[in-house]
């Protein structure tokens, strides 16, 4: 019993949305008197959706210049207290839905850079994310967990509800879109497109530069090295950073999905993002 107790406080569920204890409900409350400034940067995606990847060329970018954070969502309310207290430019990571993204971002159109990645594969790397993290609650097979992705009962709910969130609202604040198999296939590709959107000049070689160091064994290496600063993850869910780095890989959903969970998967796809302009570009 004291097992089941335990394994229910992992998750609360806010906004009809499930959250970790990392995420207290006074926070995430209080977000919405969040005083944002004009040059906040926003690292959008759904978790394992490359969030690490993205954080990492943004260091790379900008350098010494800004001040990468921890998820806005994360910690307890004087989260908001700290935050005030971080120079600019700020980077500010978060899996929030557009709805609850703070208003003061919407106000000052901040702006925002979301990461989207096949939903399949996302859900294979969240399902093992499940299995290694203690802050989430215990999944029994890999069967009973897809029903839940499916349904959007993991953390941060569903992700069809995420994405389109996000491009419903895409114009409101300046929203780039970039897509994880796309940087797989021509990373210097997605890096011009960052540096563009940002207004940042930089060369060939520096980008090249930067897309070395912030390749997948690169990456990964260093943190097996140094587990580093637990706070300094731009992941909401895990303070383990060793966890992130699993494969790196397009399209290993095929390992796992059934021919009957395809199909259910591509059924609910179908639906939910019939009306979605972001989906030609995914790659599914
Ligand atoms: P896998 O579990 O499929 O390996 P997030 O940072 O949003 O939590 O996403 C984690 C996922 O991104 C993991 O996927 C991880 O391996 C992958 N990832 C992290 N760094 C990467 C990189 N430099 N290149 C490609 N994939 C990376």
């Amino acid at each position: 019993q004291q097992q089941m107790a335990s394994q229910t406080d992992l998750i609360h569920i806010f906004n009809g949305i499930p959250f970790t204890s990392r995420s207290s409900a006074d926070l995430l409350k209080a977000l919405n008197s969040f005083q944002a400034r004009e040059d906040d940067l926003l690292l959008v995606s759904y978790p394992k959706s490359g969030t690490h990847w993205l954080a990492e060329i943004m260091k790379h970018l900008y350098t010494s210049k800004v001040s990468l954070t921890s998820p806005i969502e994360f910690g307890d309310v004087s989260k908001l207290e700290e935050l005030s207290h971080i120079p600019s430019r700020r980077i500010i990571p978060t899996h929030l839905s557009y709805d609850m993204l703070p208003t003061e971002f919407k106000v000052k159109k901040c702006k925002a850079i979301y990461i989207v990645r096949n939903p399949k594969d996302t859900a294979v790397s969240l399902f093992h994310y499940y299995r290694e993290n203690p802050n989430l609650p215990t999944i029994e097979t890999w069967q009973s967990y897809f029903d839940m992705f499916l349904r959007g009962e993991v953390v941060c709910g569903s992700w069809f509800d995420h994405i389109l969130s996000w491009e419903e609202h895409r114009n409101e604040i300046p929203t780039l879109f970039l897509y994880y198999e796309a940087m797989k296939k021509d990373l210097p590709k997605a890096v011009r497109k960052i540096s563009t959107f940002l207004g940042i000049n930089i060369s060939d070689n520096e980008i090249s530069v930067i897309c070395k160091k912030t390749s997948f064994n690169e990456m990964k290496m260093n943190v097996e090295k140094d587990n580093g600063d637990p706070n300094h993850t731009v992941c909401a869910l895990t303070s383990n950073k060793k966890l992130i780095f699993r494969k790196g890989t397009v399209g290993d959903w095929k390992n796992y999905f059934s021919n009957r969970q395809n199909r259910l998967f591509d059924e609910l796809y179908q639906t939910k993002m019939d009306s979605s302009h972001l989906a030609k570009h995914i790659t599914y």
